[in-house]
């Protein structure tokens, strides 16, 4: 296998679904589709990418390879105690009914975190998510709202008992959360975004992608938010230049949209 094989995959994954492989960090991502492709028995990205063309389930296996998944309730616990304490408030105090996006939502757990935190602050009938995500499948994941323990490690227990309802299989998110969540599939690297949101959620997908790539994001974030508004990132995702892009640092992780636009 060599260069050009890879890179002509990445044309030929373009074209036909409008992913563009070459926004994600190169070596990571060929690691992953090359083992792949080698457990499915190909030898290279041309037999592969040929046989995927004619056959949904291949398909369906590489882009579950290549947006990787892993998601829990109340991920990196203390900064949502911080989103909760200290950024819904003052985003309250300026606008009661918040327009609030979970970017990159993967099985549901990260939009109905942030439903389940904002029926602190107002009834759960009120509470409106937008949460979007790459993968088609697994927004039919998120939509069930069925998860395990794995998941379920960092969700407080009275959440546990108020917001979910025990399945055999594990526990489902009640209705009325799922109510305030509406999911979207939408490719954050392609497609244009809504604006004057308050708060934009995106964690632990800005990694996968090249400097240019999040470079790019940031400033589609920034046009996104109205002023004063926040994206709050993942915990190892931290913004190193955020002026560049009208952000100010509000806390950890949590990135303050200013000027006036
Ligand atoms: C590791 S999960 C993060 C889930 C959640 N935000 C969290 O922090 O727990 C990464 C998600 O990013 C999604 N993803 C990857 N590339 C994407 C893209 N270009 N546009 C939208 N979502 C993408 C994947 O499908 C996957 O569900």
């Amino acid at each position: 296998m060599n260069n050009n094989d890879y890179e002509q995959f990445i044309i030929n994954i373009k074209n036909r679904t409008a992913i563009d492989l070459s926004l994600y960090k190169e070596a990571q991502m060929k690691r992953r589709l090359t083992s792949l492709h080698e457990k499915r028995g190909f030898q290279t990205f041309a037999d592969y990418y040929r046989a995927m063309s004619n056959d949904e389930d291949l398909f369906n296996e590489f882009l579950e390879r290549m947006t990787i998944n892993v998601s829990e309730f109340f991920r990196n616990a203390n900064r949502w105690d911080v989103l909760e304490k200290k950024i819904l408030p003052r985003l309250l105090k300026e606008n009661s009914r918040p327009k609030i996006w979970s970017a990159a939502c993967s099985t549901g757990e990260e939009p109905y975190t942030l439903a389940m935190i904002m029926a602190q602050f107002m009834p759960l009938s009120q509470v409106s998510i937008f949460a979007t995500d790459l993968d088609r499948m697994i927004l039919e994941r998120a939509k069930l709202g069925l998860y395990t323990d794995r998941s379920l490690k960092e969700l407080p227990q009275s959440y546990l008992t108020k917001y979910f309802d025990k399945d055999p299989m594990g526990y489902k998110v009640n209705q009325e959360v799922k109510n305030a969540v509406k999911f979207k599939q939408q490719n954050l690297l392609a497609d244009r975004f809504e604006d004057k949101y308050d708060l934009i959620v995106c964690r632990n997908v800005m990694i996968y992608f090249t400097e240019e790539a999040k470079n790019e994001l940031y400033h589609k974030f920034s046009r996104a938010l109205r002023p004063g508004g926040v994206l709050f990132v993942g915990s190892t995702e931290q913004i190193f230049n955020p002026a560049t892009y009208h952000f100010e640092t509000e806390d950890t992780f949590f990135y303050k949209k200013v000027g006036i636009q």
